[in-house]
């Protein structure tokens, strides 16, 4: 099985590539970035891309269609994934967390990829103001990024048929260790601020709710 991972090099991505090299040790395992956080290591001794078969740095946009030649599974992680960047750069989100996203599908379904893996955010339901919400509630975007995974989904789901499986799967926020520590994420920024500064700094008055996840759990599922 040959498993390309784009967008690789970010938070989620070294955990993914961990949690695929131990569930399926003799699959190639193909990773795909432009290298935005390549040097964003904490503590790793080596580059995590080292468990990987090949690394490609590289734009989303030009993925040549000889890098999906034999890949069965692609994994999308790539995006502009958190929104004060989102607001500020609208048009750059919608290109590489949409565009992109959708013609990265195209290409692979051409090539004969069998699966395709998007991943998707629960940030498309907005804020859930009468309890949770589940899969089944209404869409309610409230921010560029949360728009972008939405266009997206809405284009990929349709391509899916008998010989190409699509998955979007809207994950919580993250929390937990990776090679690439992300400290926008709720959870990551209380325990370092109660790690390093001895203090949690809550930006409400405390009430809300939030959906959290481990990284291995969003490795777990997308596997
Ligand atoms: N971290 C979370 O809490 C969370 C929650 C829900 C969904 N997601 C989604 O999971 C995916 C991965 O999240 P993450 O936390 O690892 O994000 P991240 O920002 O840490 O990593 C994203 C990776 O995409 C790469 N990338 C961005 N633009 C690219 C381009 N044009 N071409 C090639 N590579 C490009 C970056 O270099 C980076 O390595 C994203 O799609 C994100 O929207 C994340």
């Amino acid at each position: 099985m040959n498993i390309l991972l784009v967008g690789n090099m970010g938070y989620i991505g070294p955990v993914l590539a961990r949690h695929l090299r131990q569930a399926y040790p003799h699959a190639v395992l193909i990773g795909y970035d432009a290298g935005l956080f390549a040097h964003c290591l904490l503590g790793a001794v080596a580059l995590p891309e080292i468990i990987l078969d090949r690394q490609i740095f590289g734009d989303v946009w030009h993925l040549d269609k000889t890098v999906l030649e034999g890949v069965d599974v692609v994994v999308n992680l790539a995006a502009i994934s958190n929104d004060p960047i989102g607001n500020r750069f609208e048009d750059a989100t919608l290109a590489i967390n949409y565009k992109a996203a959708v013609e990265l599908a195209a290409k692979a379904k051409l090539a004969g990829v069998r699966s395709y893996v998007f991943a998707s955010s629960c940030s498309v339901y907005g804020c859930a103001e009468e309890g949770a919400k589940t899969e089944s509630s209404g869409l309610d975007p409230l921010t560029a990024y949360a728009r972008s995974k939405v266009m997206a989904e809405k284009e990929l789901i349709p391509m899916a048929d008998g010989r190409f499986i699509v998955t979007c799967l809207r994950f919580a926020t993250a929390c937990g260790m990776s090679d690439r520590l992300r400290l926008d994420l709720v959870l990551n920024d209380f325990v370092a601020g109660a790690l390093t500064q001895k203090k949690i700094v809550v930006m409400s008055d405390g009430t809300p709710w939030r959906p959290l996840i481990n990284v291995k759990d969003m490795a777990r599922a997308i596997d």
